[in-house]
C-alpha cells in the first residue's frame, strides 16, 4: 500500500495523483484521494475507486480545487478490493478522512463497539475505525483526537489524517508501517515511501515507531504518541529523482535488469582493500574477535531476499568456513527459535520494511541476539533496528519483482564472506582470487546482456509451457529457486525448483515434453553429476535449457555465461534467467511491473 499527502500553496490533486503513480508498485487494487476543498462550501471532498490510479484520475472532477490533501493506493488485506473499501475512509459526517497502511488487530472488537454505539460502518476494512474514533473524540486539538483514537488501536499503522475543522494541518502517526515527511520550501509532503516525494524534495524525516507528526505548509513538528516532543532534523535522500523514472525502457523490470552492470559496480565501490586482500565494510559493526569466535550464521529474509540469503549462506560457509544457513523470516519468527549466543543473525531485505523480516529482527533483539542487516533502502526500519550491516546500494527498485537488488545482495554477501574469511582462515591468495573475480563482474554482466535477443527467442518457446522445472546443485540450487520464483511471479506459469540431486526422488515423474527443465550447469566439481541429471531428463523426453559455461550436448539449448571464480557463479548464472522470465512474461502479454496479487513490500503480517 502507499500513502502520500501534501500541504502548501499548490493545487493538490495533480500532485497527489503523481505521487500515487509513483507508489503504485507497492500495491494497486484500489486508490483514492481526500482534499480540503477550497471550492464553494469548503469541507472535505473524497474520490476513490477500485482499480488503478489511471482510473481514479479519470474520476477526479475538473473543479476539485484545494491545496491540502492525502491519498492512498491499496493492496487489500481486510475486505475485498472495491470502491467502498478503498481509502480514504471517513466518518458519517465527513469531518475526518484517514489513509492507513498496516493492520488493526482488534478491528472486529472496535467495529462491534462502534456499531453498538450506533455508528454505521460502511466498509469491511479495519481502517474505517480510525475515522470514527477520531471523529468521536471530544479533545480540542486534532493531535489530541488522533492520540486518543490510537489508544484504542492494537496493530500496525502508518496513517495520515485530515479534519474539516483543522484545514491548516495534516497529522500522521507511525507504528510498524513507514511514514516519511518531505520538507519543502513553504510546502510539506508526507508519504510511506520516498519514491512519492523525491521529485519535489530530497529533505526527509523518517518517523520512528511510536512517533507522530503535524505538518503545516511552513512548519512541522514531531512528537511521541504520548505527546512529548522529539527532535528530528531532515536528512538528504541519496537517490536521484531520475532513478525512479523508466529511462526509455518499456518496463521498470527491463530497466533494472540492464542497470545491473552499474549497480554491481556501486556495491563494490570503495570497499576493496587490495593491500590486505580483503574488503572494508564501514557500517558492519562487528569486530575481529566476534568474527573469529562466532560459531554459526543464520540468515533471514522473505521471497527473493531469502534466496539471496541462501546464496550468502553458501558463500559464508565456503569462504569463511562458518556453518551458515538461510531460512524464511516468516517461518523463523513463528517457530519459537532457539537463539544461540554465538550465532550471528543477518536480516536481508530490499525495502528494509518487510514486516515478517522486521518482526524476526525485533524478536531476536528482544532475546539479546546480535543482528546485522543486508538492506537496500538506507534508513529503513530494518536498517535502523539492526546493530549494523552492509548496504547493497542497488538504487531504487520499482518493479515488484526483484532483479538488481537480488544480484547486489548476492554480491554484498560475497563481500561479507570475504571479510569474515580473511579474518578467519582464508588465505591471501584466495582473497586476491575472489577480489579479481568481483572486479570482473560488471563487465561479465554486460556480456550476458548482449545475449538478450537469443534469450528472447528461447522465451517465446517457453511461453507455451504448462509447467517448468528448475534444477541446480549446491551453488546452483538457490539460483534455480530464484529463477523459478521470478518466472511464476510475472508469467504465472507454474514452476518448481528442485536440487538436481533430488530429481530422481520424486519430481522426475513430472518430466514430459510439455514440462521443460532449466538446469544450472556450471563448470565446477559437480559438472559430471549435473550432466548425469541432464541425461535422466533427456531419457524422459524432457526439453532442456542449460545455463552453463559451455554448450551442453544433452541440452536442447544452452545460455553460455562467462566464467568467474566458482564461488561467484551464482551471481552471474541468475541474470540470464531474469531475462528469460521477463521475455516469457512479455510474450504472454503480462503486466510485468505489477504482477497480479503481489506487492513490492509486504509491510503487514
Ligand atoms: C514481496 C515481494 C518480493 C520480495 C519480498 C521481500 O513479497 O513481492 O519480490 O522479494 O517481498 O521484500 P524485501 O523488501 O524484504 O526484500
Amino acid at each position: 500500500c502507499g500513502i502520500v499527502g501534501y500541504i502548501g500553496p499548490r493545487d493538490v490533486a495533480p500532485l497527489l495523483l503523481e505521487g500515487l503513480q509513483r507508489l503504485e508498485y507497492r500495491g494497486y487494487d484500489s486508490a483514492g484521494i481526500a482534499i480540503h476543498s477550497s471550492g464553494k462550501g469548503g469541507g472535505l471532498k473524497t474520490v476513490k475507486n477500485k482499480g488503478r490510479v489511471r482510473e481514479l484520475e479519470a474520476k477526479v472532477p475538473a473543479r476539485f480545487a484545494g491545496s491540502t490533501g492525502i491519498a492512498h493506493t491499496r493492496w487489500a488485506t481486510h475486505g475485498a478490493p472495491n470502491d467502498v473499501n478503498a481509502h480514504p475512509h471517513q466518518d458519517a459526517a465527513e469531518q475526518v478522512a484517514v489513509v492507513h497502511n498496516g493492520i488493526v488487530d482488534n478491528s472486529s472488537e472496535l467495529r462491534a463497539k462502534l456499531a453498538a454505539d450506533g455508528v454505521e460502518l460502511v466498509s469491511d476494512t479495519d481502517t474505517e475505525v480510525f475515522a470514527h474514533l477520531i471523529a468521536r473524540s471530544e479533545a480540542q486539538t486534532l493531535e489530541e483526537k488522533v492520540r486518543e483514537a490510537l489508544r484504542h488501536i492494537e496493530g500496525t499503522y502508518g496513517i495520515a489524517v485530515l479534519h474539516a475543522e483543522f484545514p491548516d494541518r495534516i497529522v500522521v502517526a507511525r507504528n510498524g508501517s513507514p511514514v516519511v515527511l518531505g520538507i519543502g520550501e513553504k510546502e510539506m509532503f508526507v508519504a510511506s515511501d520516498v519514491a512519492a516525494l523525491v521529485s519535489h524534495t530530497r529533505q526527509v524525516i523518517t518517523l520512528d515507531d511510536g512517533e507522530m507528526a503535524t505538518i503545516k505548509a511552513d512548519d512541522y513538528r514531531t512528537y511521541t504518541t504520548d505527546g512529548s516532543r522529539t527532535s528530528s532534523s531532515p536528512t538528504t535522500v541519496e537517490w536521484e529523482a531520475e532513478s525512479y523514472d523508466m529511462g526509455g525502457h518499456d518496463t521498470y523490470m527491463h530497466k533494472e535488469i540492464v542497470e545491473q552492470v552499474d549497480a554491481v559496480d556501486r556495491v563494490l565501490r570503495g570497499r576493496i582493500d587490495d593491500r590486505f586482500a580483503t574488503v572494508r565494510l564501514g557500517g558492519l559493526n562487528l569486530d575481529a574477535r566476534e568474527a573469529r569466535t562466532m560459531r554459526r550464521v543464520k540468515i533471514l529474509g522473505c521471497g527473493s531476499a531469502y534466496h539471496a540469503g541462501q546464496i550468502g549462506a553458501q558463500m559464508i560457509e565456503e569462504l569463511a568456513r562458518i556453518p551458515a544457513d538461510a531460512e524464511p523470516a516468516s517461518e523463523f519468527r513463528y517457530r519459537n527459535p532457539v537463539v544461540e549466543p554465538d550465532t550471528l543473525y543477518i536480516a536481508v531485505s530490499q525495502s528494509g520494511e518487510t514486516y515478517d523480516t522486521l518482526a524476526a529482527v525485533q524478536e531476536l533483539k528482544r532475546k539479546g541476539a546480535r543482528v546485522l542487516g543486508v538492506v537496500n533502502v538506507v534508513g529503513s526500519a530494518i536498517a535502523r533496528e539492526t546493530d549494523g550491516g552492509v548496504y547493497v546500494h542497488a538504487g531504487p527498485e520499482v518493479c515488484v519483482v526483484s532483479t538488481k537488488c537480488f544480484t547486489n545482495t548476492a554480491v554484498a554477501f560475497a563481500l561479507l564472506a570475504l571479510h569474515l574469511g580473511r579474518i578467519r582462515d582464508l588465505s591471501v591468495a584466495d582473497g586476491k582470487r575472489i577480489i579479481e573475480g568481483l572486479r570482473k563482474l560488471p563487465g561479465q554482466i554486460a556480456e550476458i546482456m548482449e545475449q538478450e535477443d537469443h534469450i528472447a527467442t528461447l522465451a517465446k518457446e517457453f511461453a507455451d509451457a504448462k509447467s517448468m522445472m528448475f534444477v541446480g546443485r549446491v551453488r546452483g540450487y538457490p539460483v534455480a529457486r530464484e529463477a523459478s520464483l521470478k518466472l511464476k511471479e510475472i508469467s504465472y506459469i507454474h514452476a518448481e525448483a528442485y536440487p538436481a540431486s533430488e530429481l530422481k526422488h520424486g519430481p522426475l515423474a513430472l518430466i514430459e515434453p510439455a514440462t521443460p527443465t532449466v538446469a544450472i550447469v556450471p563448470r565446477d566439481d559437480l559438472l559430471e553429476k549435473n550432466r548425469a541429471t541432464l541425461e535422466e531428463i533427456k531419457a524422459r523426453s524432457g526439453r532442456i535449457l542449460a545455463v552453463a559455461h559451455e554448450p551442453q550436448e544433452k541440452a536442447d539449448d544452452t545460455i553460455v555465461v562467462p566464467r568467474n571464480e566458482p564461488e561467484l557463479d551464482p551471481v552471474l548464472m541468475g541474470i540470464p534467467l531474469q531475462l528469460l522470465a521477463y521475455h516469457t512474461a512479455l510474450a504472454l502479454g503480462r503486466d510485468i511491473d505489477k504482477p497480479r496479487n503481489l506487492a513490492k513490500s509486504v509491510t503487514v503480517e
